[in-house]
């Protein structure tokens, strides 16, 4: 028969779960801020997944990576929740708007010289913003 033994956490474990905790609330919550522009069809090929036109996801919400998220290829795939926060025009955000892109290519010049955080589609961009801007201030996050 065996048996299980339960012992209070130690100090340490104590003290390393309550840093785990700290770490992945800090992850969950934490957002950056940058700048969004749009980009137009064609979209393919792009440089994450070539040609293939089951990268984009049903909600054509997807973006080109800048160089501050590019991370050498490693974002592509990754989705961000990007909600637009301020622009040069008044009223440019749609307020209360939150989406969820998928990264599929990184911005080629010039944008990306300009330190463009990320492309938006044309949707992904008049989702959470007038579609007649030019970019915006967004605030995203893993
Ligand atoms: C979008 O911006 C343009 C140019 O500033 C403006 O004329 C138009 O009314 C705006 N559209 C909406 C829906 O606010």
């Amino acid at each position: 028969m065996s048996k299980i033994y339960h012992q209070p956490p130690s100090p340490l474990q104590r003290l390393s779960l309550s840093l785990f905790v700290f770490v992945e609330l800090f992850h969950l919550t934490r957002a950056d801020v940058g700048t969004a522009a749009q980009y137009s069809p064609p979209y393919l090929p792009t440089a994450c997944y070539g040609n293939d036109q089951s990268q984009f996801p049903a909600s054509n919400l997807f973006a080109a990576a800048g160089e501050g998220i590019w991370d050498n290829g490693a974002s592509c795939g990754r989705q961000y929740l990007v909600r637009c926060i301020s622009a040069t025009t008044p009223n440019t955000c749609i307020q209360g708007q939150t989406i969820q892109i998928r990264i599929v290519d990184h911005v080629t010049k010039p944008a990306s010289a300009d330190g463009t955080t990320m492309v938006l589609s044309e949707t992904a961009f008049g989702t959470i913003a007038n579609a007649t801007a030019a970019s915006m201030n967004v605030e995203f996050q893993l």
